[in-house]
């Protein structure tokens, strides 16, 4: 009984400090503050819109900590079209009023706790960009709320907390930046079926979560899903440095077919490669270096036709390069470096004399720069194994000189070892 009662008393101490309506009420009161001081000041604004929006700027000042370029300096009086950073528009709603319609703080390095009160309070904002400022705290889920904003650039700041998940619910949104910032815990798998984001830059945080959670491979959906993608936009998606872990999921080639540039390295990925990865004919730029990926390279890459920088460096691949990788048209750098290849054979060699193929760091025989003989025979030693074992010499698409005549599945057998 005792326990309940001090339970309860804990429980009211609790709501009594940290009710919302008491921080809120702070809140609007140093905002009336402001509309006060203009109402003193005697502003006038060339539109109602922006009499509105004066208080939130004049508090959102009030908070900053450090303006080095003394950017709002200029933030005074009621010609806010004219303040630094701020720029004004016509709304959508109304083509002939003005009001506050885009940000640009880039490179401002201004400071401030929270932009909460502020960025998820503008009610004409489309455009948000804060690139290289030194903003902190976490983003508000009003700015759900706000009905125009499409473009938001959070980058390079010091937001913390989970990944706004808020922003799911916004049907305008485009463009999404937040990387290098230190967000945490999981990304929602919702994104990447969001049907108007088309960028989305989440590289550089600390993002730690199973990939294939992200990417759930549910074979049944898997058709439902290709077909929402398939409508979907997203071209560009960065999980760069991050710490995104465990194996690739075959689902890849269905979240990233219409990504043009699929960049996951510097993560903890492990795992075989999965054969699916030829289907990403979209793809022009691959790049998984500096993981923990081991296995063979699958056959079926030499299918990424679009394919011009692909990085395979830092892992713990071994095996074979296959040819038909090498002969792909358009390839101009294939980083197979600091792995425990193999073997390469006369077209992957012709690329490492153009300077495309580096394999240095690797186990080949006959090539310069290559681990010691201990080394090799330490990797070697240990029994390595990936499931799908045949699915690593299919070739999903037809290659000329590679594919058999008539165009089969399957591809030639793997090329000889370099000559010593
Ligand atoms: C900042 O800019 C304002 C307006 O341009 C100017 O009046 C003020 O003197 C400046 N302050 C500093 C510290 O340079
Ligand atoms: C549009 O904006 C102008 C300028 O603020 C205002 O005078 C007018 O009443 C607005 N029209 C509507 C339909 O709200
Ligand atoms: C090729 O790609 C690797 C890894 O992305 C990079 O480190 C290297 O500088 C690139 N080489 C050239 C010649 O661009």
């Amino acid at each position: 009984m005792q326990m309940i009662i001090i339970f309860i008393f804990k429980l009211i101490v609790i709501v009594a400090v940290f009710h919302p309506s008491k921080i809120l009420g702070e809140l609007t009161s140093i905002v009336d503050g402001n509309a006060v001081e203009a109402i003193r000041n005697k502003l006038t604004f060339v539109d109602q819109r922006l009499a509105v929006v004066y208080p939130l700027i004049q508090t959102f000042k009030k908070s900053i900590t450090s303006d080095p370029q003394n950017i709002t300096g200029s933030w005074v009086g009621s010609d806010i079209c004219n303040y630094k950073g701020f720029y004004c528009d016509n709304p959508p709603d109304n083509k002939t009023a003005t009001a506050l319609a885009s940000i640009d703080f880039n490179g401002f390095h201004l400071k401030a706790p929270t932009l909460d009160g502020f960025l998820d309070l503008l009610p004409d904002l489309a455009l948000f960009h804060a690139n290289s400022n030194f903003f902190s705290g976490t983003i508000s889920p009003n700015i759900a709320k706000l009905p125009y904003l499409y473009e938001i650039d959070l980058s390079n700041n010091l937001f913390t907390g989970t990944f706004p998940i808020a922003i799911l619910g916004m049907r305008t949104l485009s463009f999404l930046d937040i990387r290098f910032n230190s967000f945490t815990g999981s990304i929602p798998p919702q994104l990447f079926t969001k049907q108007d984001l088309d960028i989305l830059f989440l590289n550089n945080n600390d993002f730690i979560q199973q990939l294939a959670e992200i990417l759930p491979v549910d074979q049944k959906q898997e058709r439902k899903l290709a077909e929402i993608l398939g409508t979907s936009h997203l071209f560009y998606l960065t999980l760069a440095n991050n710490k995104f872990f465990g194996p690739i999921p075959r689902s890849i080639a269905t979240y990233f077919s219409s990504v043009s540039e699929v960049l996951l390295l510097n993560n903890m990925l492990s795992g075989c490669l999965p054969y699916e990865l030829g289907f990403l004919t979209e793809t022009v730029v691959f790049d998984v270096g500096n993981n923990l990926l081991t296995g063979p390279l699958p056959f079926s890459l030499g299918c990424m036709k679009k394919a011009e920088v692909i990085n395979f460096a830092g892992n713990l691949l071994y095996g074979g390069v296959p040819e038909v990788l090498c002969a792909m048209d358009n390839l101009a750098n294939l980083s197979l470096s600091d792995n425990y290849l193999t073997s390469v054979g006369p077209v992957c060699r012709g690329l490492i004399k153009k300077g495309v193929l580096d394999v240095r760091n690797n186990c080949i025989m006959g090539q310069p720069d290559q681990r010691s003989v201990v080394e090799c025979s330490v990797f070697f030693s240990k029994p390595r194994y990936c499931s799908y074992r045949p699915t690593y010499r299919y070739l999903p698409c037809w290659v000329p000189h590679f594919s058999g005549s008539p165009p089969s599945p399957m591809a030639p057998s793997e090329p000889a070892p370099a000559p010593v």
